[in-house]
């Protein structure tokens, strides 16, 4: 039988890189796409395809060539830059996903596609915790499109046949790579600033309630549901999962278990309107009753796997 080919674009990103090592390490056959080389040494003997995904044609054809039955479509522009260019933003998210979609429904030989949504398809009429078909009127470029990306991949779904999944991801934390330009960056770019001399300068208030999850438990959901059954993927759009919800205060207290002398401060900037119109947590259980979805890391976890990856010679362990 021949072997599943997966091919992710934007497998130099945050999600991609970690998503992609895991993938290689488990034995797939993996294809890489981005407009940028691999960040990771531990992937730069895969086979790299340097490409624009708004560009159809090539990627039709790169598709093709490769014999892609599955696509991972990571290529996107996040929720703060996205503020700043909304024009490239609005512009590389549909018509990345309008690609993709349209060479799916054309080629069978592509089995499946995922394509990750965001919290930030929620804006501030929702409410802290945001249910499965919560309202959704998102006031930023990033979750428009992901809202509108949500719809076009139900419409793929109904009129072309094409076996889409998605998860509304929260702020993802992982050890390996910086963050793209998001509304959540500040947990992940603190754990480079755990032992500077001059305060963490964090540019959301402290009390600013983010749902979040660590890289592991981001790819699980992602392994979860591109394998299970398509007749388990009952919800047409894109499921919420959860797995924790913190503010940086929070955060930055259980840092303090591991690192005394750590030290932040509070400047808030353009990026605090965004955060203030997402919620502070998702409903989940549809993700948990259709397809099994389970977070495996808590608050405790993640801060001790943070700060043992980025201060190797400091003892994980917390100060009780
Ligand atoms: N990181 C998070 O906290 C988070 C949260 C919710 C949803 N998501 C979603 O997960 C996906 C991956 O996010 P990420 O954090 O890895 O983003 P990222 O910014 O780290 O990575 C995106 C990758 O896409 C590549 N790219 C940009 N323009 C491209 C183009 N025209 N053609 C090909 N590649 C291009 C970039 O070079 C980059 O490597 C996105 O859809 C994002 O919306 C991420």
């Amino acid at each position: 039988m021949p072997r599943d080919v997966h091919f992710i674009i934007g497998a130099s990103g945050q999600l991609g890189t970690e998503f992609a090592l895991e993938l290689h390490r488990s034995g797939e056959r993996v294809v890489l796409a981005d407009i940028k080389h691999p960040a990771l040494d531990a992937l730069r003997d895969l086979p790299f395809i340097c490409l624009d995904v708004r560009d159809r044609d090539v990627v039709a054809a790169e598709l093709k060539r490769q014999g892609a039955t599955h696509v991972h479509h990571l290529a996107a522009a996040l929720s703060a830059r996205g503020e700043q260019e909304p024009q490239w933003a609005w512009d590389l998210n549909m018509r990345g996903l309008l690609n993709i979609l349209e060479v799916a429904a054309e080629h069978r030989t592509i089995a499946q596609v995922f394509w990750p949504s965001s919290i930030a398809v929620f804006g501030p009429d929702n409410g802290p915790v945001a249910e499965q078909n919560g309202h959704r009127l998102p006031e930023t470029v990033y979750g428009i499109s992901k809202q509108a990306g949500e719809q076009w991949c139900a419409w793929f779904r109904k009129h072309h046949g094409v076996d889409t999944r998605s998860v509304r991801y929260p702020g993802l934390i992982g050890e390996l790579c910086p963050p793209g330009g998001g509304t959540t960056d500040y947990a992940v770019e603190v754990f480079d600033h755990l032992h500077g001399t001059e305060p963490y300068p964090c540019f959301l208030r402290e009390d600013t309630v983010l749902p979040m999850m660590h890289m592991q438990d981001a790819i699980g959901a992602m392994l979860q549901i591109t394998s299970v059954e398509a007749d388990r993927i009952r919800n047409e759009e894109a499921y919420n999962i959860q797995a924790m919800s913190f503010d940086p205060a929070t955060l930055f207290a259980e840092i303090r278990r591991h690192v005394p002398g750590f030290r932040a401060e509070f400047q808030p900037d353009f990026r605090q309107a965004i955060a203030d119109g997402w919620p502070d947590r998702l409903d989940d259980t549809a993700a948990r009753q259709d397809w099994g979805w389970s977070p495996t890391v808590a608050l405790p976890e993640l801060v001790a796997r943070m700060v043992s990856a980025k201060s190797p010679a400091l003892e994980a362990e917390p100060d009780l």
